[in-house]
């Protein structure tokens, strides 16, 4: 009898201790004890999460112990150059998880079927890896599918993310990955820092059906090389710190167009770009002044231009409104000497006018003066 009762006593202890052991951060499992798990308030709300910030994971293996309230999962500053298939394992399923955060873990591959079970996923970020997305398909794996489980995804975020070397082969296999991962909810896409110059496809974000905000900005992008028609909900580009020099006519239509399809307007971001100081700025400038089209910071945009290998930079507005006020100083300038031109001619028909008159009139002012004289005379004798 004593005997069952400390046997009793000692399991219940152990079951104790062992609980206590693993849920000391709140995770419930020995793989995720690095991780610290619990609610935190953010955003206006409460979320489940699990944080695993520099933990110093070399894989994603204790992410299959993810505990099912997960809501959030910050998974940042490890170290897991491939993303293997079912990275939340194969029968797990995360239906509360909104929010998954992978940046800076130096991501190079992220294999098919990575992510599955991912359905209520609004947001996803993979800012600052090393993703080759394309390259050779023997060494490379080329996912087009790669977000395909995604289907409530709202926000993207892939700033930095794509390994250096990836430019034109990335801007090519953009496209083909939005098309097939039927991401037909996304509503902000983050590119900035990506080397992108050129999309192969100008179509690229046209299977983005709710595509709000996209992000540009950082990237080499020469001018509008991408479709923005196509864009029914667009209300917001960045496109800062580019490599534009110019827009074309078309270019400030399709944005007067997109400004006017969206309740909420287009909003701009031009600064830091190469424009240059010359006629095309000028019509930019006279577009700038009377569009619709939010420009942010539109007093302090700025233009280059080089004389004898010196490139100056100077505000677009003074550049502008400087050439108008030159053609109205020498508009001025003309007045004037028009004027002048006209008072002389004036003068010298009056005085010619004169001449003639006083020709005609001399007989009779003579008669007048000298019966003026004789009066005068006759006066004085008396
Ligand atoms: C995760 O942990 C890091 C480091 O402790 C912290 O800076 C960050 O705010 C946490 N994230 C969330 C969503 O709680
Ligand atoms: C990205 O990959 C390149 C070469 O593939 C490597 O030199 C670089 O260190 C990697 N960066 C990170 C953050 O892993
Ligand atoms: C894309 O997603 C929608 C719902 O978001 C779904 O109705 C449709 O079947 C999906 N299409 C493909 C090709 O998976
Ligand atoms: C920016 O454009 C100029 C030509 O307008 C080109 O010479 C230069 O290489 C471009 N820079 C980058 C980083 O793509």
């Amino acid at each position: 009898m004593y005997h069952v009762k400390a046997l009793l006593l000692g399991l219940i202890l152990h079951v104790f201790l062992a609980e206590t052991k693993a849920n000391i951060n709140g995770c419930h499992s020995s793989l995720l004890k690095d991780c610290n798990c619990g609610r935190v308030y953010r955003d206006q709300r409460t979320y489940f999460v699990v944080n695993c910030t520099n933990t110093g994971f070399q894989d994603t293996s204790m992410l299959e112990e993810l505990p099912e309230e997960t809501e959030w999962l910050v998974f940042t500053g490890n170290h897991v150059p491939i993303l293997d298939s079912n990275v939340f394992g194969e029968d797990v399923v995360l239906n509360n998880l909104e929010i998954i955060d992978m940046t800076n873990n130096g991501i190079r591959d992220i294999r098919g079927k990575a992510f599955h079970r991912v359905m209520n996923v609004k947001r996803l970020i993979l800012n600052h890896n090393n993703i080759t997305i394309s390259e050779n398909d023997d060494e490379n794996f080329h996912h087009p599918r790669v977000f395909s489980n995604f289907y409530n995804l709202e926000e993207l975020h892939l700033t930095n993310a794509f390994a250096d070397n990836t430019d034109s082969g990335l801007a090519e296999d953009l496209h083909d990955i939005f098309v097939n991962s039927n991401l037909t909810k996304l509503y902000k896409l983050h590119l900035e820092q990506n080397e992108i110059k050129n999309f192969k496809d100008e179509f690229v974000f046209c299977d983005l059906p709710n595509l709000h905000d996209i992000y540009l900005g950082n990237n080499n992008i020469p001018n509008v090389n991408f479709n923005i028609n196509c864009m029914k909900r667009l209300r917001y580009i960045d496109l800062e710190q580019n490599n534009i020099t110019k827009f074309t006519q078309k270019d400030l239509d399709a944005f007067d167009r997109a400004a006017q399809r969206h309740e909420d307007g287009l909003t701009l971001d031009l600064d830091g770009n190469p424009f240059r100081c010359d006629a095309a700025v000028k019509i930019f400038y006279g577009w700038l002044m009377k569009t619709k089209v939010i420009i942010r910071n539109k007093r302090t945009l700025q233009c280059q231009h080089s004389r004898y290998g010196t490139r100056y930079i100077l505000n677009l507005t003074n550049f502008a409104e400087a050439k108008h006020a030159r053609v109205s100083r020498a508009l001025t300038i003309l007045l004037v000497v028009l004027t002048i031109v006209l008072l002389s001619l004036v003068a010298a028909f009056a005085y010619l006018r004169k001449e003639a008159m006083k020709n005609k009139l001399s007989p009779i002012f003579d008669s007048i003066t000298r019966k003026v004289h004789y009066t005068h005379i006759e006066s004085q004798d008396v």
